[in-house]
């Protein structure tokens, strides 16, 4: 996420009212001392923890901030928030795409092929652009917190074909909780809000004279697509799975197990200075 600065004029005009919401709370609930320094604990350990992001997200102020700042676009993938779990620079996987290895447990999953087109939102191929992928395994871990997986398991970076089209294999994910064992866990379980995310796949996708896109891909009929604990499911972004069993796909895919796929189009917005954003 770039980590733009905010302008002083803005933060002149933007943090008053912000603190008088703070103070017009506190004083309509008649905080005390020990709460507020109870509030004040809290938001270190959320810094000590690194979990900013995180909080943002489960108070659901992400998906607010990503709505304003994308309110009214038409004719283009709609965007979603990035998350905490976002790993800079992800190895750049060459093609047939695979964004994943085998590890214990994995073979309980079911592969996946996602494939699609990037446009314009003319309906031009774009064929620089390049996809960014993360996502979670069968079994509901990122890479980060799962110990079985290789590093940067299930990320990975490419770049379209001519055509705009791409395709990558990986599994199926699975819903997944955030992040339990910090403070922002400790808020969740205190306000009774569960921690559970539907399952999905994130993508970031960057292409010249466009801007870039984060965004999300869900699936039907998850538990969470309709109670999503960062509230960030767009039914737009639901896509379905179609799974292939017959002798021939899989001899054709080189698989023994039946397997899914998925298309999900990708259309970029240009960008209004013509430059990359
Ligand atoms: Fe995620």
């Amino acid at each position: 996420m770039d980590s733009t600065r905010v302008s002083s004029e803005r933060l002149q005009k933007v943090l008053p009212d912000a603190l008088a919401a703070i103070q017009g709370v506190i004083e309509k609930h008649r905080v005390t001392e020990d709460e507020w320094s109870a509030v004040l604990a809290f938001l270190t350990e959320v810094a000590r923890r690194d979990e900013f992001v995180l909080l943002s997200d489960v108070t659901k102020t992400s998906v607010l901030v990503d709505a304003i700042s994308h309110e009214g676009e038409t004719g283009v993938t709609p965007s979603d928030v990035e998350g905490p779990l976002y790993r800079e620079q992800p190895p750049w996987r060459e093609k047939p795409v695979k964004i994943y290895e085998e590890y214990e447990g994995s073979e309980n999953g079911d592969v996946l092929f996602v494939r699609g087109r990037v446009t314009s939102a003319d309906g031009t191929p774009i064929r620089g652009a390049v996809l960014d992928i993360w996502q979670t395994g069968p079994d509901g871990g990122y890479d980060l917190w799962d110990e079985r997986q290789p590093d940067y398991n299930f990320r990975g970076r490419f770049g379209v074909e001519e055509d705009g089209g791409y395709e990558f294999q990986t599994m199926v994910p699975k819903p997944y909780t955030v992040p339990t064992e910090g403070p922002v866990g400790r808020l969740l379980e205190a306000i009774g809000q569960h921690p559970w995310r539907p399952a999905h796949i994130h993508f970031k996708v960057e292409a010249e004279g466009h801007e870039t896109l984060i965004t999300q891909v869900f699936f039907p009929d998850d538990p969470y697509l309709e109670n999503d604990t960062i509230g960030a499911v767009k039914s737009a972004l639901v896509r379905p799975l179609t799974r292939h069993e017959s002798e021939e796909e899989l001899t054709r895919r080189g698989l023994d197990a039946p397997f899914y796929t998925c298309e999900f189009d990708i259309t970029l917005k240009p960008a209004l200075s013509g430059g990359q954003a």
